[in-house]
């Protein structure tokens, strides 16, 4: 299971997120991003964020720690906003908690440059896990001490959401054409060469034992939180062979992002990032 803290001080909500989680302090002194099993997005998203985020990780990418942080819905009563205490009141128990970036800030493709190298890899894991929130509109990733880091991988592995699906989600193509990094050009088949050889039964065993019990119970069709375990795993390893040749990478969207001038980027005319 994932490292466990005790939150101490909730201290404010970030507004700017879908799900509205929250900034709280915890009992080992750190400060983490909380997003909470009440929320509307249900504790899916929440295995999502575990699974997805540790296999990140150990696939060489930068994400934040995460823990699980057990909640005392007293720690609401005194909060102003009545959004914020209906939260926590359905939020008793294990919530996830996402290492605070202090300083960091929202990750911009005209301002801040990642190699095709680094791209590959990250478009190559975003198509692995289905990931439809890494898009110019909604990067999800932060700059901080001048390095991208990977956030909220909450609506990734959407087949888990209808189960049945699941077998033929293998086969789906992955459409990065508005993923932020497509305009880099992201080396897909170096990162697949390196990457999928690392996607092993042990290592995805590995990172669906971090989720706690308590979000995997209970699930229809499944009899114990194991068979859930393994049936993520399987659906990842199936996938993680040839997945790189389901990545499309079109033109971006008629409404797409518009182009930085020369002058901003330091690119001859016409090689401006789109
Ligand atoms: N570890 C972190 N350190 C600093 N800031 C963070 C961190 N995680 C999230 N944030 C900030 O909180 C915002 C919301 O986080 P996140 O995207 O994970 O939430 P969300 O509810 O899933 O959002 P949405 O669904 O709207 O994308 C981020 O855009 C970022 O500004
Ligand atoms: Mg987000």
């Amino acid at each position: 299971m994932l490292p466990e803290v005790i939150a101490t001080r909730y201290v404010t909500p970030l507004r700017e997120g879908g799900s509205l989680p929250g900034i709280v302090e915890a009992d080992d002194l750190g400060t983490y991003v909380v997003k909470f099993t009440g929320a509307g997005q249900g504790r899916k998203t929440l295995v999502a964020e575990v699974i997805c985020g540790e296999l990140a990780r150990r696939l060489g990418l930068r994400v934040p720690d995460l823990v699980a942080v057990e909640l005392d819905p007293v720690i609401g009563l005194g909060e102003p906003d009545q959004e914020v205490q209906e939260l926590l009141k359905a939020s008793g128990g294990l919530n996830l908690g996402m290492d605070y970036l202090p300083g960091a800030i929202g990750f911009d493709p005209l301002a801040y440059e990642v190699a095709p190298d680094e791209a590959g890899r990250i478009v190559w894991f975003d198509a692995l896990v289905n990931n439809v929130d890494r898009s110019w509109r909604n990067p999800n990733m932060l700059v901080w001490h001048g390095e991208p880091w990977l956030i909220d991988h909450g609506a990734t592995m959407i087949w888990h959401h209808n189960w049945p699906t699941a077998a033929g989600a293998v086969l789906k193509p992955y459409d990065a054409s508005d993923h932020v990094l497509a305009p880099v050009g992201p080396a897909i088949a170096p990162a697949a060469s390196a990457l999928a050889p690392l996607v092993t039964r042990e290592l995805l065993e590995e990172v669906t034992a971090l989720v706690p019990d308590v979000w995997l119970t209970e699930e229809p069709g499944f009899a114990s939180p194991d068979e859930l375990r393994q049936t993520y795993a399987d659906a990842l390893l199936a996938r993680s062979g040839n997945v790189h040749e389901r990545i499309v990478l079109g033109p971006p969207s008629a409404d797409g992002p518009s182009r930085a001038p020369g002058w901003l980027t330091g690119r001859p005319q016409g090689q401006e990032v789109r």
